[in-house]
């Protein structure tokens, strides 16, 4: 049996309240509390890029490094077009150098398509280990449609045998050639059709969900509504409100992590549900472009002392609201330094901020552990 023996998020320690971002963009709050389901969102701050999130989200579950023979990480937020994410990653986390480190994009899928990459490779590899990761930074640009289904974050995920948490099993996927949203190499941000977007995610969960009823079903949530609005397909399968909650728990503080967004659903079931031990959780994973797939866990008994679910709750009470100018700075600052071929970061990353971007020089990237 393989599967996810640990897992982890992080995110930044700043965050937007909805709030705050309706009054500025002269919108009524309710549509985005209540019509995008959204509360705040995290604005990475200026010390981080993806691999430093990565890195948070890894270290803490990294108590193997020797076992481990494969980094996958996924992200559409490359920083990179040839140099794959995870080798910065393997190098800041002192992964020792027999590994192989890989970068995977499909959009949001991807995270997914690592996992059961990693899981059939300790399949074939007994023994070994594998680290797989997520970290994107959905930005869509000030006054645009997107503005309010941003966010930013990482997942770390150990699949191992005989894992701790949950056993994966492969699913069914649904790949189909659509431009709702893609990003060529020409622009900084998304191409966008937000309303067709959500109509292809919904054909793509129609297209492969099993029609089965699970107490657990996690969504890929852009935004948290998407949840309620997924759910509402499966019509007599639908999970109950109180399993949805759970779902939404995480994402609608968070925002769109685009990769790990799926992962955030199952952190928060994981944190919120009683027992789920010998329970089945359904998974949705959607990336556009598109690939769905609708696989299943299959939750071991002990799990829970594997998560550390206070320092996960801590973890996003005790960030820090930004006004819109903090917002603004932070994303002009992001903006700026993604355009740029050499820089030195001043340190004023907060204290518990344990990686930093330190530099990049000629277009390659240097990182500090403190
Ligand atoms: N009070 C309460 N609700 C209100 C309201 C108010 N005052 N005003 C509006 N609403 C409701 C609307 O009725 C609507 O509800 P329904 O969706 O149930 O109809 C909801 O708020 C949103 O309103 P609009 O449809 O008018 O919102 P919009 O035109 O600003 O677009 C969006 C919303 C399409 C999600 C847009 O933010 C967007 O394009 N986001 C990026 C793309 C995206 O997230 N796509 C999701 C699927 S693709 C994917 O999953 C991959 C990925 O990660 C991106």
């Amino acid at each position: 049996m393989v599967g996810i023996d640990r897992i982890n998020y992080y995110t930044p320690r700043t965050y937007l309240d909805m709030t705050t971002l309706a009054e500025a963009r002269g919108v009524d709050p309710n549509k985005y509390i209540k019509g995008i389901g959204q509360e705040q969102m995290a604005v990475l701050g200026e010390h981080e890029d993806i691999i430093t999130m990565a890195a948070e989200a890894a270290a803490p579950i990294l108590d193997d490094k020797d076992a481990i023979d494969l980094i996958v990480f996924a992200t559409e937020s490359g920083v990179d077009f040839s140099k794959a994410a995870s080798i910065y990653l393997q190098h800041l986390l002192e992964i020792p150098n027999p590994v192989r480190a890989i970068e995977m994009k499909q959009a949001c899928y991807a995270l997914t398509s690592g996992l059961h990459l990693a899981t059939d490779f300790v399949k074939s590899h007994p023994g070994k280990k594998a680290l797989v990761v997520s970290s994107d930074i959905a930005w869509y640009g000030f006054e645009t449609a997107g503005e309010v289904t941003q966010g930013a974050g990482a997942i770390a995920i150990i699949v191992a045998e005989n894992p701790r948490i949950a056993r994966v099993n492969s699913g069914v996927p649904y790949t189909e050639d659509v431009p709702d949203f893609y990003r060529p190499n020409t622009s900084d941000v998304p191409i966008v059709d937000g309303k067709f977007s959500i109509d292809c995610y919904n054909k793509a969960l129609i297209e492969t969900f099993p029609k089965h009823t699970y107490k657990y079903v996690g969504f890929h949530m852009p935004f948290a509504k998407m949840a309620d609005k997924a759910n509402r397909i499966l019509e007599e399968f639908a999970i109950s409100d109180d399993a949805l909650t759970c779902v939404k728990s995480y994402s609608k503080t968070i925002g769109n992590i685009y990769n790990g967004s799926l992962y955030l659903a199952l952190i928060g079931i994981l944190t919120h549900a009683d027992d789920l031990s010998g329970e089945t959780i359904g998974m949705f994973s959607y990336g556009s472009g598109s690939i769905g797939e609708f696989f299943t866990l299959d939750i071991v008994e002990g799990y829970d002392n594997y998560m550390d679910t206070d320092a996960w709750q801590t973890h996003l009470t005790s960030r820090h609201a930004l006004d819109m100018k903090g917002y603004e700075q932070a994303m002009n600052a992001f903006m700026a330094r993604e355009k740029m071929h050499d820089y030195a970061y001043q340190d004023r990353a907060p204290e518990q901020a344990t990686y930093v971007l330190s530099a990049i020089r000629n277009g390659h990237r240097e990182y500090q552990k403190r």
